[in-house]
């Protein structure tokens, strides 16, 4: 991982082991900020190559209407890469929500109490020129291209925010966590949404890989659901491939109005766990 670019002279840096590695995150609440000045021209390089690459895609029909509109209020632009501070200032504005910088994975409790107080977490590295098209993490691409421009869209954050209270309910429960980390994949990483009548993609997942947008949209092998939290609860999912199923939404209200149901059926599966002791 590349992290030359954060600057932490007011933050303290946690490390904490698991069975998936090392998590390193801020524990002093100082933040960790966006060296902008430490880009390096190879940097911006990446960032212009790999939005202009995606960018042809996604003004084609193939993302949703949102998210080119929170592109353009956020004064997205190949040529130079997000200043987090001037973002923010325009998020803040129409959401309420902000980026926050981290180093890379950070533990599921924090990563949920964040997004339960509305900050997005974002890393500030760039893939090299040499990992264009494959990444074992998430870089800063999938992070702010992927993720930030529909953090303007108030159904999706409440969505986000909501999610992250239930979770943050059973944030002890692995096997719970486990099942609230499916509903994430399948609509914020990897959900479609239908409108007017055309499939669009909306989960960053697939809006910053260029091959998964063709593959989710086009290709004849995965499923495409409709929208159902039953079988998303009941459904598991690829972490190293391109997914076999998508869950499609009619609108993003019609998943903040699923929060609900989620709630619902998390609660009956945890009084199930419960009583099976
Ligand atoms: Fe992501």
């Amino acid at each position: 991982m590349q992290n030359t670019n954060i600057m932490n002279t007011e933050a303290k840096i946690a490390y904490q082991k698991n069975d998936n590695g090392y998590y390193i995150y801020d524990i002093s609440g100082a933040g960790l900020k966006q060296n902008y000045n430490d880009y390096s021209a190879d940097d911006h390089q990446v960032w212009q190559t790999l939005y202009e690459k995606q960018i042809k895609n996604l003004v084609n029909g193939a993302v949703t209407e949102d998210y080119l509109k929170g592109l353009e209020l956020l004064g997205f632009d190949s040529k130079k890469i997000p200043n987090f501070d001037e973002v923010n200032e325009l998020l803040i504005k129409a959401s309420g929500w902000n980026i926050y910088v981290v180093l890379g994975l950070i533990p599921t409790k924090e990563f949920f109490e964040l997004m339960k107080n509305k900050k997005f977490c974002a890393t500030t590295w760039l893939r090299r020129k040499d990992q264009m098209d494959y990444l074992e993490e998430p870089d800063m691409f999938h992070d702010v291209f992927g993720h930030v421009p529909l953090l303007s869209n108030k159904s999706l954050c409440n969505f986000i925010q909501g999610l992250s209270n239930i979770a943050l309910k059973y944030i002890d429960n692995q096997d719970i966590i486990d099942l609230i980390g499916r509903v994430y994949w399948f609509t914020i990483e990897f959900g479609l949404i239908k409108e007017n009548n055309i499939l669009k993609i909306y989960g960053a997942g697939i809006i910053s890989s260029a091959g998964e947008t063709d593959y989710s949209l086009n290709s004849p092998i995965p499923e495409r659901l409709p929208y159902n939290v039953e079988k998303m609860l009941d459904s598991s999912f690829f972490k190293d491939n391109y997914q076999t199923k998508y869950f499609v939404l009619d609108s993003f209200e019609q998943l903040e109005n699923s929060l609900p149901e989620i709630e619902e059926r998390i609660d009956k599966i945890h009084q199930n766990m419960v009583a099976e002791v």
